[in-house]
């Protein structure tokens, strides 16, 4: 059986976004056709500044959101990445393998450590290395497909080229994963800066719909998203991405076709009040969901505890076989 593998940061708030462009498809694609495995990747947030009750808060909200979302933890493993030793154990081997010029090349890195050092201020040592972690994450579960945006592309091309690296030196032990990214994806754009991807960790409240905003906040963000000049609703990407981003967020949500769509629409109006009411509906199961989770701790805490022993079978024999490859003595 296909083995897949995805995680999610708990940096910020989990919006649209995330749900639409990942999350929906995990709950009603991949869980059903995969041993699917989906991990809030706790040890990735503590890259970049952090507050540690933020990052605790954040990680249990995002574990009941993917529950809520609809993953069923009878069909995929849900757990924390930190409650799971082998991604760390496994992390160390793969720094063995890859080079600093690999990791310095990486664009996330660049432009994450730029914009730091334009402040005057000093990246973590782990941010560098936060690609083998990853690499480490998909490695461990012997993962054939990694589902993620385009951002991520570059890190699971990472994955790959240390998996081949190691088999070839230290004899087979890695299946080698590949990024898919679904023919439909949906990419939903920030609804005040649509040529930036609606991301959790940008944090500019009024163009990122949240998961968890109340209904009438919902509507109030679409409402006010930025349209184009002109008057007439075409759907075109590159001219027009504010109403492109709502035309891909109306068909993502109610189905159908982006450019088909705007046909039907002859005021930006008519189609922000669609858009808006269609992503209301789309997130009222989730939130309530969410709600019904809320009101029972201890059932999201033992998913995580049976998500984490049933990861850690999966990822041990794997790690284990890594650290005699490389040359380690058995205990
Ligand atoms: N780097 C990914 C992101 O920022 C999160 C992530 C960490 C991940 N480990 C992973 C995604 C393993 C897929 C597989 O979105």
């Amino acid at each position: 059986m296909t083995r897949v593998f995805s995680g999610i940061k708990p940096t910020g708030h989990l919006t649209l976004g995330n749900y639409l462009g990942a999350m929906r498809r995990w709950a009603e694609v991949d869980q059903h056709r995969a041993d699917a495995l989906f991990c809030v990747v706790d040890l990735h947030a503590l890259t970049v500044d952090h507050d540690p009750a933020r990052v605790r808060r954040l990680s249990r909200q995002a574990a009941t959101l993917l529950l809520a979302a609809g993953l069923d933890p009878e069909r995929c493993t849900v757990f924390v990445q930190s409650h799971v030793d082998e991604h760390a154990r496994l992390s160390y081997l793969l720094e063995c393998v890859a080079t600093d010029g690999e990791m310095r090349r990486m664009i996330q890195y660049k432009e994450k450590a730029a914009r730091e050092q334009a402040r005057g201020g000093s990246v973590r040592l782990s941010l560098l290395t936060y690609p083998v972690l990853m690499a480490a994450d998909i490695l461990a579960y012997g993962t054939d497909e990694v589902p993620v945006g385009d951002d991520q592309t570059q890190h699971v091309e990472l994955a790959r080229d240390l998996a081949v690296r190691f088999n070839h030196r230290y004899g087979h032990t890695f299946t080698v994963p590949k990024a898919t990214s679904p023919a439909v994806a949906a990419r939903v754009m920030n609804l005040q800066d649509p040529a930036s991807k609606m991301g959790k960790s940008d944090d500019s409240g009024p163009g990122i719909v949240y998961l968890l905003d109340e209904p009438e906040v919902t509507r109030k963000k679409v409402m006010r998203a930025v349209t184009d000049s002109g008057q007439d609703v075409v759907y075109d990407p590159q001219e027009r991405p504010g109403v492109a981003n709502l035309l891909e967020i109306l068909a993502a949500c109610e189905g159908g076709d982006p450019a088909e769509l705007a046909g039907s629409y002859h005021s930006y109006g008519a189609l922000k009040k669609d858009a808006a009411e269609a992503v209301v509906d789309v997130l009222r199961p989730v939130r309530e969901r969410h709600r019904e989770l809320c009101a029972d701790p201890g059932y999201v805490e033992e998913v995580l505890r049976a998500g984490a022993r049933r990861a850690r079978e999966r990822a041990r024999p794997t790690v284990d076989a890594a650290y005699r490859a490389i040359g380690l003595l058995p205990a």
